[in-house]
Order: structure tokens, then sequence, then C-alpha cells
């Protein structure tokens, strides 16, 4: 009980957030009476009721799916400030969130209008809860490599909005090789470089998005206990992963949590940091995510003092911000 008040205590940095994975389903039914759309549930409970996934599509087909009442830049605006007050509570000091801009512009949603109402969010949050953020562009990788240079070029106009790039959506099939102009491309205009890999995909994905795109972080990284070569360069180069447990046990890459590669890494000495994913679909935020794995593993405080610290270092935040979140 003292270290469950010790963990929930924390500082937190959220590094892996998906915003539109924090749309709740509450939310989603607000949004869409406002905007005059009719679901295809009657009602919250029977949406919850289709929550149970069994892999990654399984989740991505719903999350595709409940985004769409996201329309005006106060749809985006009410989803980033709900996700904010919401970890508020979890103590969390700083965040770093994607935002998928091709599934918003497939329903003709502008680019502008994703990034005002993210943006008014996040200054939101800063004047309410005293957090700060950065917002990173994801590019799906089941779309083109086209569609994601054209994504760029778009979004370069508002380039002061955004940090860097990531890549996201169904890992199987679709190799970080494909993107390397779109991220040569974004590393010319100064962006950060961050990749899903290692996920539901092999671990030689989490080499190639090091080595081809040339990512600074590696968002799950999970599978890199099954090659201790791997396991010892991202020891080596401190590169830093962004763990989700409960989005890990959710979409069944691991069957429990005590089978989590989590202290495997930690043991071989990878910078691990504790990120929630996409909260609303995977029970829970990041004091839920902390909890679940004290729960499997027990952790001293020493662990715990570690993963913060690992996750303030990895931030994009500037010299000065994490000087203060130390
Ligand atoms: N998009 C949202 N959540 C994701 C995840 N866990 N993996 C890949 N793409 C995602
Ligand atoms: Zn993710």
């Amino acid at each position: 009980l003292f270290m469950e008040e010790f963990i929930r205590g924390l500082p937190k940095v959220e590094l892996h957030l998906h915003i539109e994975g924090a749309l709740e389903p509450e939310l989603i039914f607000a949004l869409a009476e406002r905007n005059g759309m009719t679901l295809d549930f009657p009602d919250v409970a029977a949406l919850k009721s289709a929550y149970a996934f069994s892999d990654l599509q399984s989740f991505l087909d719903l999350y595709y799916s409940n985004m769409q009442v996201l329309l005006t830049e106060e749809d985006f605006f009410d989803l980033t400030l709900s996700y904010f007050a919401r970890v508020a509570r979890d103590n969390v000091m700083h965040c770093e969130l994607f935002f998928d801009p091709q599934a918003h512009l497939a329903r003709g949603v502008p680019i502008a209008t994703q990034l005002a109402g993210i943006e008014r969010g996040c200054q939101e949050a800063l004047r309410r809860f005293g957090i700060t953020s950065h917002v990173i562009l994801s590019f799906l990788r089941d779309m083109s490599e086209e569609s994601a240079l054209e994504t760029l070029e778009v979004a370069l106009a508002h380039r002061h909005r955004f940090i860097g790039v990531g890549l996201d959506s169904a890992e199987r099939d679709h190799p970080p090789e494909k993107f390397v102009r779109a991220f040569a491309r974004a590393r010319q205009e100064g962006l950060r470089l961050v990749a899903h890999a290692g996920e539901e995909g092999p671990h030689h994905y989490i080499s190639a998005a090091l080595d081809e795109l040339g990512v600074e972080r590696i968002d799950h990284g999970v599978r890199c206990v099954e090659s201790p070569a791997l396991m010892s360069l991202l020891a080596e180069r401190g590169t830093p992963l962004t763990v989700c447990p409960l989005s890990n046990l959710y979409l069944k890459v691991f069957g429990q949590m005590s089978e989590h590669s989590l202290p495997r890494m930690l043991e071989a000495g990878i910078k691990v940091t504790l990120n929630s994913d996409d909260p609303a679909y995977f029970g829970g935020y990041m004091n839920d995510n902390f909890l679940a794995v004290q729960e499997a593993f027990g952790f001293g405080r020493g662990t715990w003092i570690e993963l913060s610290r690992n996750a303030i270092e990895a931030s994009f935040a500037e010299p000065t911000r994490k000087r203060e979140m130390h």
C-alpha cells in the first residue's frame, strides 16, 4: 500500500499516447450528437462491449471507426483537453502525443483544423495544469509512402506546431524500409524521429527503424528480447523504448503481465519508459499502467525512479524543462 501511494504520487512523463486513443466512449456519443451523426451502437454500454480485441488489427478497426466523430477544431480541442484533465490526476507533468492526420484527411478534415484544436488543447493544459507537451505527426504504415510524403508537405505549412514524426498502425508486412524517403524528408526539416517497431512485428523491424530511418526512440520495441544482439545494441546506444504494458496485454502481445518482457529489458540495461498508448481502449491511463506493472513484478523504489528518470531524459523537452522535472 505504501508502494502504491509512492507510485501514484510519482511525477510522470508520457511519451507514447495517441490522442485519438484517449477518445472515451462517453465523448464519442457527445461528439456524434453535436455533429448530427448516428453511430453503429445504440448506447455507451453497447459500444463498450465491443472493446475486446484479439490482436492489433481488431483494435485498429474500432479505433479508426470511432474517430470518425472528430470533425471540427472544437472536437479536437475537447478531446485533447479531456486527456490532460484526466492525467493531471495521475501527476503527469509532460506529454508527447501522437496524432494520425491521414485518418482525418481521408474524411475531409484539414490538417490545419486538426492541429489548431490539438494545439489549443495543449495550451489550455499548460495554463490549467502546468503540463507541458509536444505534438508528433504519425504516418500510417499501412498507407503508401507517397501518401506519407504528401501529408508531410501539407503539414510543413504548420511546421512550428509539431516537433517530430512517427510511424504507427498495422505493423506486420509494413516494414520501416517502406518509409525511408519520408523520414529523410522529415530529418531535412529538423524534425525529431520516432517509430513504432517490434510491437507485433519482428525484432528486425526495430533494427531497420534505427538503421534505415534513423529514429531516436522506438515505440513499443518489446520484441527486442528475441535478439540478444539487438538488446545489447539498444543498451549500448541508450536508445529509449516507450513501452505500453496494458496495451500489450489487451492486444495479446503477451498472454499475462507476468510474461511481459519489461523486466528482461531492464535487466539488459535498456532505457525503458512506461506509457499508456490508447488509454480509452486498454483499461487505463498512466497510473493504471504503473500499478498493473507493480502488481505483476513488485519493483522496488529504485526501479521506479529509474523508469521516471528514463522518461524525462528520453523526452524532447527543452533542457531547462528537463532540469525542472528531475
Ligand atoms: N495506433 C494507435 N495505437 C497503436 C498501436 N498500439 N500500434 C500501432 N498503431 C497504433
Ligand atoms: Zn502506439
